[in-house]
C-alpha cells in the first residue's frame, strides 16, 4: 500500500513548496493529489489561463519522486462562471438558490454547467494526459458532499421529464406504475409532472423513488462525461473520492467506469456527527466506531472490482462535526494499517499542513500552520517502515458478505413508516455483529455474484431479485434476510405475492418505539427485538417464536428469515447458531478489538484504551507486528496458521 497527502500549493508561498516535497518523501509519502478546488488559479476569467504555477508545482513534487493525483476542478465553478452561467447554481427543497461562496454550488442537470465541465476537462487532459508524473486523475471531488446531489432546478424538472419519458415511454404506463389514481394524481403528459418537493403532505413514494433514481443517474453520467474524456488522452488510473455515510447516489454505479475507488475517512468526525449512542460517543471519542471505517473499506473495495484506496484520511481534529477531539496517539497508525488490512493500495492523508484562513483554518493537518509537525506525521513515519515488513498484503476470499443497497436504501427513506426505522443503521449493526464474531466481511450488491459465500446476509432486501433464491440454492449459498425482506416491487407498491408466499404467509408489519421490547425464547433464554416485526404465519417450518407467539426466527430450509429488528445479543445468539449450522468458524471479541484477515496474515486493532490480551488468538511466536497483549489504540499482525 502506498501513503499519499492532499496538497494544495495555492495556499502556499512557492518558496516552501521544495521543503515541504523533500520532508513528504522522508516520510514515506510517494503520491500528492492536487488541484481539486484550483479553478480560479487555473483560469481567473474566461479563456485566461495561468499554468506557470501548476508547472511548477508538478515539477517540483516529481523532483523529489513523488508522483500526481490530479483532480478536475469542477467541484468549485469560480465566481466569473456564475455570473456568466447563473443557472449553473442548483436549487434546494424549498427551492432557493444554492448561491456561490462556499464549494459544490452546482446543479448535475446544467446542460451549460455540462459543457463547462467537459471544456475545462479538455483543457487539462491537453495540457496534462500526457504527463508522465501524472499516475491517477480523480473527477471531481466528493459527489453528494453538502446534500448536493438533489436539485430542484428548473433544469432537474425538464431533465427528470425527459428521463420518465425514456423509461416508461407513454403516460399510462407512468400512471399506472405510479398509482397516480390515489388523490387524483394522474397526469395527461410527462411535461406536467413536477419535482416531489413542496408538496403539501408526502408526495407520491413512487414519484420521490424515481426523482432519487434519476438524481443518481444524473451523477453517474457527469462522472462519465469527465471519465470518456480523461481516457481519450490519457492511460492513467481514475478514480473518485467518496465519502462515508453517503448513499445519496448509486455507488456501485459509479464505480462500473472507475478504475479504483477511494474514499475519505474520518472515522471521529463520523462518530460525533452519526448514531451512536451518547455512551459509545464518549467510548470512542479519539479512536472512532471500531467498525464505521472497516464496513466502508469493505464497501468500496467492491464497488469497483476490488481496487480501492482512502483518498483522504483523518490526521488530527476534523472542523466539521458537533465535537472535533483529537484522536489518541496511535489511531492515525491504527486507521492506515486497518485499511490495509483490508486490501486498500493506497492511503492518502487530508491535509498535509492546516490551512491559517478560509473555511477549514481549524481542521488539522500533518503539519499545523505554522508548519510544526503532528503526532500524525510521526506515525505516517512509522507506518512507512511498518508497511515495508508487511511483504504480501493480497486480500483473502472470504466466506461470508453482506448484502447493501442504495435503492433500498431510498425507499426505506421515503417511507420509513417508523422513527426509529434506519436502514443503514441496521447494515451497520449487523455488520457490527459478524465482525464481533471475528469474521471478515464482503460488503456486495445484490446483483454481485453469491456462489463464492458460505453465508450472505441481508439486513433488509425490499425488492429481492428474481433469480437470488435460485442461485443461492444452486451455490449452496445460505441466505439471512432480515425484516421487510421482499415487502415492496420495484416500482414501489406492495407486491401482488408476498415472494416467501410458499412457504409462510405475511400478514403485516407494525414498528414500535424502540423502548417497546419485544421477548423471543430461544434456547430457554430471554432475548430481544426492537422497534420492527413482521408479523408471519408458518406451517411445518422451524422457527424462533415472540413470547405472543407469531414467529420471529424461520429456518427454512433455503433460507432464514428474521422478522425484526434484533438487539445485539439476540443478532449475536443467532448468528451463532446459523454460522456453527453451516460450518464457519467464529471468535467472539471484546467490544474493543476487531480483527481482519488478508490471505497470510492476521491483524488485530484495539479501539480501546486499555490493553487487551489476546494470546488465546494466536502463537506468541508467529508475530510479524506487536503482541499478544495489545496496547490501547495498538495493533498486532501475526502469519496464520494454514489450518485455520
Ligand atoms: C472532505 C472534503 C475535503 C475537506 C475534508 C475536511 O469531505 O473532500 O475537501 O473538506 O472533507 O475534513
Amino acid at each position: 500500500m502506498k501513503l499519499g497527502t492532499c496538497y494544495y500549493p495555492e495556499h502556499w508561498p512557492e518558496s516552501m513548496w521544495d521543503n515541504d516535497a523533500y520532508t513528504m518523501a522522508k516520510l514515506g509519502i510517494t503520491q500528492v493529489r492536487i488541484g481539486e478546488f484550483s479553478w480560479s488559479r487555473i483560469e481567473p476569467s474566461r479563456n485566461k489561463f495561468q499554468w506557470a504555477w501548476l508547472d511548477k508545482a508538478i515539477t517540483t513534487l516529481s523532483k523529489h519522486n513523488l508522483k500526481i493525483i490530479m483532480c478536475t476542478p469542477t467541484a468549485t465553478p469560480p465566481k466569473w462562471l456564475i455570473d456568466e452561467i447563473p443557472e449553473i447554481l442548483a436549487l434546494n427543497e424549498a427551492n432557493q438558490t444554492r448561491k456561490f461562496g462556499s464549494r459544490r454550488h452546482y446543479c448535475f442537470s446544467s446542460k451549460n454547467y455540462r459543457k463547462e465541465s467537459r471544456r475545462i476537462t479538455n483543457i487539462l487532459l491537453n495540457r496534462y494526459g500526457k504527463n508522465p508524473n501524472i499516475i491517477s486523475w480523480q473527477t471531481d471531488n466528493e459527489y453528494g458532499c453538502h446534500n448536493t446531489v438533489v436539485s430542484f432546478s428548473p433544469m432537474a424538472e425538464k431533465a427528470f421529464q425527459k428521463w420518465l419519458q425514456v423509461k416508461y415511454i407513454n403516460i399510462e404506463n407512468l400512471n399506472k406504475s405510479w398509482g397516480n389514481v390515489f388523490w387524483s394524481q394522474e397526469y395527461n403528459t410527462f411535461e406536467q409532472i413536477l419535482l416531489p418537493n413542496n408538496t403539501v403532505t408526502e408526495a407520491n413514494p413512487a414519484h420521490s423513488l424515481d426523482f432519487r433514481r434519476f438524481s443518481s443517474d444524473q451523477v453517474i453520467s457527469f462522472n462519465n462525461e469527465q471519465v470518456n474524456i480523461i481516457r481519450a488522452h490519457s492511460d492513467s488510473l481514475i478514480t473518485h473520492n467518496c465519502m462515508g455515510h453517503f448513499t445519496s447516489f448509486d455507488h456501485y454505479a459509479l464505480g462500473e467506469s472507475l478504475d479504483i475507488m477511494t474514499w475519505d475517512s474520518y472515522p471521529l468526525g463520523f462518530l460525533d456527527q452519526g448514531w451512536s449512542t451518547e455512551k459509545e460517543k464518549l467510548q470512542w471519542m479519539r479512536s472512532g466506531h471500531p467498525d464505521f471505517a472497516a464496513f466502508h473499506h469493505d464497501l468500496y473495495r467492491n464497488c469497483s472490482k476490488g481496487r480501492w484506496g482512502v483518498m483522504e484520511q483523518q490526521p488530527g481534529a476534523v472542523n466539521w462535526a458537533p465535537n472535533n477531539p483529537t484522536p489518541a496517539n496511535g489511531m492515525v497508525k491504527l486507521w492506515t494499517l486497518e485499511a490495509a488490512a483490508h486490501g486498500a493500495e493506497y492511503c492518502s492523508y487530508f491535509r498535509w499542513r492546516q490551512v491559517p484562513f478560509g473555511q477549514e483554518q481549524n481542521h488539522a493537518g500533518l503539519f499545523d500552520s505554522r508548519n510544526e509537525i503532528s503526532q500524525g506525521a510521526l506515525e505516517v513515519a512509522e507506518v512507512s517502515s511498518i508497511l515495508g515488513k508487511l511483504k504480501s498484503l493480497e486480500t483473502a476470499s472470504n466466506e461470508v458478505a453482506l448484502m447493501f443497497d442504495y435503492p433500498s436504501k431510498w425507499m426505506l427513506d421515503i417511507q420509513p413508516q417508523g422513527n426509529e426505522w434506519n436502514y443503514e443503521k441496521l447494515c451497520f449493526e449487523f455488520y457490527t455483529t459478524l465482525r464481533r464474531l471475528g469474521l471478515s466481511i464482503d460488503i456486495i450488491s445484490p446483483d454481485h455474484d453469491i456462489s463464492k459465500y458460505k453465508l450472505v446476509v441481508a439486513p433488509s432486501l425490499p425488492v429481492i431479485p428474481i433469480n437470488l433464491l435460485q442461485n443461492a440454492k444452486i451455490a449452496n449459498t445460505k441466505l439471512l434476510f432480515g425484516p421487510r425482506s421482499g415487502s415492496k416491487t420495484s416500482e414501489y407498491q406492495i407486491p401482488p405475492e408476498y415472494p416467501f408466499n410458499r412457504d409462510f404467509q405475511f400478514i403485516k408489519s407494525e414498528s414500535l418505539r424502540d423502548s417497546a421490547s419485544l421477548k423471543i425464547n430461544m434456547n430457554d433464554k430471554i432475548y430481544y427485538s426492537k422497534n420492527w416485526r413482521d408479523i408471519i404465519e408458518c406451517k411445518g417450518i422451524n422457527n424462533i417464536k415472540f413470547s405472543d407467539g407469531h414467529p420471529a426466527y424461520i429456518h427454512h430450509v433455503d433460507y432464514d428469515y428474521l422478522a425484526t429488528w434484533p438487539t445485539y445479543e439476540l443478532l449475536k445468539g443467532l448468528l451463532l447458531n446459523l454460522t456453527k449450522k453451516i460450518g464457519i468458524k467464529t471468535t467472539c471479541l471484546d467490544e474493543n478489538i476487531r480483527i481482519r484477515h488478508t490471505k497470510d496474515l492476521t491483524f488485530a486493532f484495539n479501539y480501546g484504551d486499555e490493553i487487551l490480551d489476546i494470546s488465546k488468538m494466536t502463537p506468541e511466536n508467529k508475530f510479524i507486528y506487536g503482541g499478544s497483549k495489545i496496547d490501547p489504540h495498538g495493533i498486532s499482525i501475526w502469519k496464520t496458521q494454514k489450518n485455520k
